[in-house]
């Protein structure tokens, strides 16, 4: 791999995950940024210790990456709406927090975000640290039939189950103090590959989740649910898994496009506040031809 010449890196786990260090994204260069995009291809979440920015300072950076990408059911900060606060309160004990479910962020779009930042402002003493799982490896790893079959299904994405008038969080008992939006918009559905191609790196990625993913095309729920099952436990195998432990101040970027990610909810009793922009994506494309590896 050719070596990077203004940022140093850590890999974090066998799955990939990179701690960058060495660049300051408050004013980093252009070449730095293209060395965080190289190591996003790469490494697909990069995590970098010690950016104090403010949410202006993080709305900077992000227009760096690309335009803001969409956030449908939870409305941004006054004064800087591209910027999402993600908080449980540190009395919301046995109550859901944001994005504790495996998904790849806001899957039901018709242009889901290419990237997702999010910024550290207030931790736990311990826990609350997020896990993703590189959906590269979880279509590798498949044997060829089965790559064969999924390459050529799409299935269909839905915002029903968190954010539809018969959700959870519709009865206002979980996290209050962010700005979530319920109500019958999020009976949409919208079809997908369930095998994505990468448009920077030509990989082949699996593209169903837990959190959004209602069924396959033209199946019914309950005829997609064995298959769907068994995609959702294949895809988050410990194999797959990066895990990032914040810090106060850390900003981790994901490539919504080959992870899905899951917010660890074990610190009741105390408070978590973190930040959140993202870049908007492409409309996924279909995989390239299936062929080689394992059978
Ligand atoms: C999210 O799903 O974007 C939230 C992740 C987290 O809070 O760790």
């Amino acid at each position: 791999m050719k070596p990077f010449r203004t940022i140093e890196l850590r890999q974090l786990s066998g799955a990939g995950g990179a701690e960058i260090t060495g660049v300051n994204l408050a004013d980093a260069t252009d070449e730095a940024i293209e060395e965080v995009r190289r190591a996003l291809r790469e490494y697909l979440v990069v995590t970098l210790p010690d950016q104090p920015l403010d949410d202006a300072a993080l709305a900077r950076f992000t227009s760096r990456l690309g335009p803001f990408g969409l956030e449908p059911f939870v409305e941004g900060d006054e004064s800087h709406p591209n910027v999402i606060a993600v908080v449980k309160e540190a009395d919301e004990v046995k109550r859901l927090n944001f994005g504790g479910n495996w998904h790849s962020d806001w899957s039901f779009l018709e242009t889901p975000p290419s990237f997702t930042l999010l910024h550290a402002r207030e931790l736990p003493p311990v826990g609350g640290d997020t896990l993703f799982a590189n959906q590269y490896l979880a279509f590798e790893s498949l044997s060829l039939g089965m790559r064969e079959l999924l390459a050529g299904m799409q299935a269909c994405h839905s915002a029903r189950r968190p954010y539809g008038p018969q959700s959870h969080l519709a009865d206002g008992k979980h996290l209050r103090s962010m700005k979530i939006k319920t109500g019958p918009e999020a009976l949409a559905e919208f079809l997908h590959p369930v095998v994505r191609r990468h448009p920077d790196t030509g990989r082949s990625a699996l593209y169903v989740n837990r959190g959004y993913t209602i069924r396959f095309a033209n199946m019914t729920e309950a005829e997609s649910a064995g298959l769907l099952g068994f995609l959702y436990e294949h895809s988050a195998r410990p194999e797959f898994v990066i895990r990032v432990v914040w810090r106060p101040n850390t900003l981790t970027i994901w490539d919504n496009r080959a992870v899905q990610h899951f917010a660890v909810n074990d610190y009741d009793g105390y408070r978590r506040e973190m930040h959140r922009t993202s870049v908007l994506g492409e409309k996924p494309l279909p995989a390239s031809r299936v062929g080689g590896a394992a059978g």
